[in-house]
């Protein structure tokens, strides 16, 4: 452990805290980390007395390099130093009220300090000044409960998630982030105290989502969530599409468990957040499409499209990103049945032509989740899907070497028919630029200039127009 303390940084915050008559821990994640093997740059320093006065000597000590920011209103201070952010506080006893995450707040021990902090793991604590340098101080058996992979309050989990309902879902995130296991009376009290989440800004709800959408395996977040009531009340869409309907002995899958399936699969293939965000919003418009039909059974037709434009209010609701991002998955979950229907039929250069012309830069991308949304149990099924793609992958790269549609410009722009036919600019400019795109598509003619020309003078009569002497 002591090999964690020999950055320069834990000396001169020694030297400091000894020279003000200060006890000084390195606390938290920080500590976590440690024992968990996992490198870290956040440091956290609490001090009995002022974190402030500290963070100004350590500052101090390490003149230009460092960048001291004080938050006078919190009594923190942050230093900066290379790639490392240390804050500093001091210990501190809290108490808070019902409706608020703002606690009141006044100077106590490291005990005090450590008993409001979140999980036992976190609470850990290591000492800093020169006499007991490195002695870890660990009142709740922290590292017993880090050896045994488990999470759980250092208080009542009662007090400690009312006191700040964040912890209920970083309690589930690190679940999933660390593969940890929530202790039974945590997991409880998180499903007694779910509610208290209404009074978390959505901000920092959107945090712990995408840090659970970045772990190795988010489904484990998800069904915890699930579990504990809590995605009800922070995504009830997602929820929406649990469960298995069975009628006149026709069952469909429970698309819930489905999208978690793809969604782990699709992260062992990415670590782009969008894209995994793509994955677990692909099938979100299933409920509302939901049919049965004696004829076909259960349909969800245009689901695909329904999720799209579900998705602007997600992410609003959310306050996740609305910009391109969001276009970016909802253009996936728009797609995301093409490669497939074109791999159930015979894999036509016209269909991949079209679905290059659609997907543009973003091909790649949605191969990778049409390949993850296969999660049949019947492997001869999975078999044929997957040789169906190599196949359509293999056209794709063909189709793009020879015909260019990825970033597809007409090779005969509006300007160029508005002067051969002495057009003002109106909607038969548009109808002709259509019918050459869709003959370029369809492998009619090249993507070629003087091959797009003579198509544009062979369709002219279909629109009145006629040919000009000088052509
Ligand atoms: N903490 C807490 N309750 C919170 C947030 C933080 O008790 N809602 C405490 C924990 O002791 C935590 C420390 O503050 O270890 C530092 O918080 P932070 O940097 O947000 O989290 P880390 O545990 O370091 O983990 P990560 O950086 O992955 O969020």
């Amino acid at each position: 452990m002591l090999e964690y303390l020999k950055q320069d940084i834990f000396k001169i915050v020694s030297e400091a805290a000894d020279n003000q008559g200060k006890e000084c821990y390195v606390i938290g994640g920080f500590v976590r980390d440690i024992f968990l093997k996992r490198e870290s740059k956040d440091i956290d320093i609490v001090t009995v007395g002022s974190g402030i006065e500290l963070a100004e000597e350590v500052a101090k000590q390490l003149g230009k390099k460092a960048q001291l920011t004080v938050f006078k209103n919190f009594g923190t201070a942050q230093v900066k130093h290379k790639d490392l952010e240390v804050e500093f506080v001091g210990a501190r006893r809290e108490s808070y009220q019902r409706n608020s995450r703002k606690p009141i707040v006044e100077d106590g021990t490291l005990e005090d300090d450590q008993n409001r902090r979140d999980f036992t793991i976190n609470a850990l604590a290591i000492c800093l000044n020169k006499n007991r340098f490195g002695e870890l101080v660990d009142p709740f058996n922290g590292l017993n409960d880090l050896q045994n992979f488990v999470l759980r309050t250092p208080l009542n989990p009662d007090i400690t998630f009312s006191d700040d309902p964040l912890r209920m879902m970083r309690g589930i995130r690190f679940s999933a982030q660390l593969s940890f296991f929530l202790e039974t009376n945590t997991f409880d009290a998180i499903t007694r105290n779910r509610e208290r989440i209404n009074i978390i800004s959505r901000e920092r709800i959107a945090d712990e989502l995408n840090k659970i959408m970045m772990s190795r395996k988010p489904s484990v977040g998800f069904i915890l969530l699930e579990k504990t009531g809590l995605l009800e009340l922070i995504f009830p869409e997602l929820l929406a599409l649990k469960g298995a309907e069975t009628k006149d002995g026709i069952g469909h899958k429970d698309n819930f468990y489905h999208t978690l399936a793809v969604l782990d699969e699709i992260c062992l293939h990415t670590d782009n957040l969008w894209l995994r965000w793509a994955a677990l919003l692909h099938d979100i418009g299933k409920p509302r499409t939901k049919r049965f039909d004696k004829r076909l059974g259960w349909t969800f037709h245009n689901h695909n499209y329904v999720g799209e434009k579900m998705i602007p209010e997600i992410f609003k609701r959310m306050k996740l990103p609305t910009n391109d991002k969001m276009k970016f998955v909802q253009k996936m979950v728009s797609l995301h049945m093409r490669p497939i229907v074109l791999s159930e039929d015979e894999v036509t250069d016209s269909a991949v032509r079209r679905l290059l012309f659609d997907a543009g830069n973003d091909i790649e991308n949605l191969m990778t989740l049409c390949e993850a949304d296969i999660t049949s149990k019947n492997p001869e099924k999975v078999k044929r899907y997957r040789n169906n793609f190599q196949l359509v992958r293999k056209k794709l790269k063909e189709i793009e070497e020879k015909d260019r549609v990825r970033n597809f410009q007409p090779p005969v722009d509006g300007k160029e028919i508005m002067e051969t036919f002495d057009l003002p600019a109106c909607s038969i400019v548009g109808d002709i630029k259509i019918k050459i795109k869709d003959a370029i598509l369809d492998g009619i003619i090249p993507n070629e200039h003087d091959a797009a020309r003579e198509y544009m003078f062979k369709i002219a009569p279909e629109f009145g127009l006629t040919i000009p002497d000088s052509k």
